[in-house]
């Protein structure tokens, strides 16, 4: 089924770019989105206190943190640390004003069952890039004995015992590993989850959880076993760096040509998007401690092909941000997009700035050589809009990103960042 995506630009705030300037400097990224969420939803597991320092300070953190709250769990965040104590709440349900407003809000599921045997979550609608299913959240946590039923936009899961059990996701899924990992803390026996998702952020929240007392094996391949049953305590973490939100900052630095240290992450986390920058002549070196990168333009970007995979490929969370680059470096790229069924709805909005992407089922064909220039754009999704930041800081003259909630659901004081690295940008508020 083609996913058609309406989309309508509201008013609010939006950055205003005057590209051309290169990027010089060095900035530190925050802790990772995709995992600080899923931790602040595994304190659910204990009714101790979890500390969870790094933790970005964006507007899916806020939303998650009132789930949390919903629930009548005890939720304190300064600065970049949160503390949950999920003591004797009464809470099961994740109501669909706040998920509809994050979908990830889906990763109580797993939690909720485990400890108390019932939840009550709204179904995650689609969003501007798929349809973001949960057909294997549902059916792994069904194997493992819960009772499922979806209704009037909720699904509701019972639990009297659950029982440890072999399963094979269809996809390696992110949300599905994690939910399906922390439900089976609760059941009765070993776990296995074939064709688990292998991500950084899977390894962190593993982590998290063997921190707390439980016993798992296999994280970061495609076999986790989880071993049921054990009493989850408190914790104290650090969220690992986010790898996105580096290879943003590596894109920009290439697409200025511009000097940038990129620090507080591992880059081992961001292997293949740095391997294709080299390939398309942009100078990536590490740092001996595997803490930081260095990335400088070069003079002359070629173009290479991009397939977007699960862990360790190319992330798709990387896919609108490469495909500014390849619009500038000689030739013909492809683009493939193999994870969400429609992440292309951007590249309209890049054609207005001057790039020529055609788009063939989940191929796009980005001939390259392109010289971008500024105009009005909008931001359909987090990375799209991202993206249309970096293709603002590369195109000559002013660009004004508009919809940038969605940038700031993912990215803490990214004008500031590029700010301090030379980049002409500023925030305006809703005119
Ligand atoms: C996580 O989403 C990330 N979000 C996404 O990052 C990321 O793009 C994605 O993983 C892939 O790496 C968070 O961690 C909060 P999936 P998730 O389950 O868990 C289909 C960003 O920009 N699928 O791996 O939802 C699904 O429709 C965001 O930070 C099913 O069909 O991703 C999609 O096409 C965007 N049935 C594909 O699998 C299911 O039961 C990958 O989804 C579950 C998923």
């Amino acid at each position: 089924m083609a996913w058609v995506c309406y989309y309508r630009c509201m008013n609010g705030e939006k950055l205003v770019i005057t590209g051309g300037n290169p990027l010089r400097g060095e900035v530190r990224v925050g802790g990772a989105k995709n995992s600080a969420l899923k931790l602040m939803a595994a304190g659910l597991l204990t009714p101790e206190e979890c500390v969870i320092h790094n933790v970005p300070q964006i507007t899916d953190v806020e939303i998650m943190a009132e789930v949390l709250r919903h629930l009548g769990v005890e939720v304190a965040w300064e600065e970049g640390t949160m503390r949950v104590r999920a003591g004797d709440f009464k809470g099961r349900e994740a109501p669909y004003h706040l998920v509809r407003r994050m979908r990830a809000s889906i990763v109580v599921l797993g939690p909720l069952v485990a400890r108390f045997g019932e939840a009550k979550v709204a179904i995650p609608g689609g969003c501007n890039i798929g349809s973001r299913k949960i057909d294997m959240h549902l059916r792994g946590l069904a194997e493992m004995g819960a009772e499922i039923s979806t209704e009037h936009g909720y699904v509701y899961a019972r639990a009297s015992r659950l029982r440890g059990r072999h399963i094979v996701l269809d996809f390696p899924s992110v949300g599905a590993t994690e939910n399906l990992m922390m439900a089976a803390l609760g059941a009765e026996g070993t776990t296995v989850i074939e064709n688990a998702a292998r991500e950084p952020e899977i390894q962190d929240l593993a982590a998290f959880l063997v921190s707390m007392g439980a016993e798992i094996r296999g994280a970061g391949t495609p076999i986790l076993e989880v071993e049921g049953g054990a009493e989850l305590h408190g914790v104290e973490h650090t969220v690992i760096g986010d790898r996105i939100e580096a290879g943003t900052f590596a894109v920009a630095a290439a697409v200025t040509g511009g000097d940038v240290a990129i620090t507080g992450f591992r880059p081992e986390h961001l292997a293949l998007p740095l391997e294709k920058m080299r390939a398309v002549g942009v100078e990536v070196e590490e740092d001996e401690e595997g803490e930081a990168v260095r990335v400088r333009g070069g003079r002359k970007y070629r173009g290479v092909d991009v397939a977007t995979l699960p862990f360790p490929g190319f992330p798709t969370d990387m896919q609108p941000q490469i495909m500014v680059l390849l619009s500038l470096a000689e030739g013909t790229s492809v683009v493939t997009e193999n994870v969400f069924e429609s992440r292309f709805m951007f590249v309209d909005e890049l054609n207005r700035m001057g790039c020529d992407i055609t788009i063939e089922g989940h191929h796009a064909i980005v001939r390259g050589g392109r010289r971008l220039s500024g105009t009005e754009v909008c931001a359909t999704d987090l990375r799209a809009g991202a993206a249309l930041v970096l293709a603002g800081l590369a195109a000559e003259g002013e660009t004004q990103v508009l919809d940038i909630h969605h940038i700031d659901r993912g990215y803490q004081k990214l004008e500031e960042k590029l700010s301090k690295l030379g980049a002409e940008i500023r925030r305006v508020g809703d005119d």
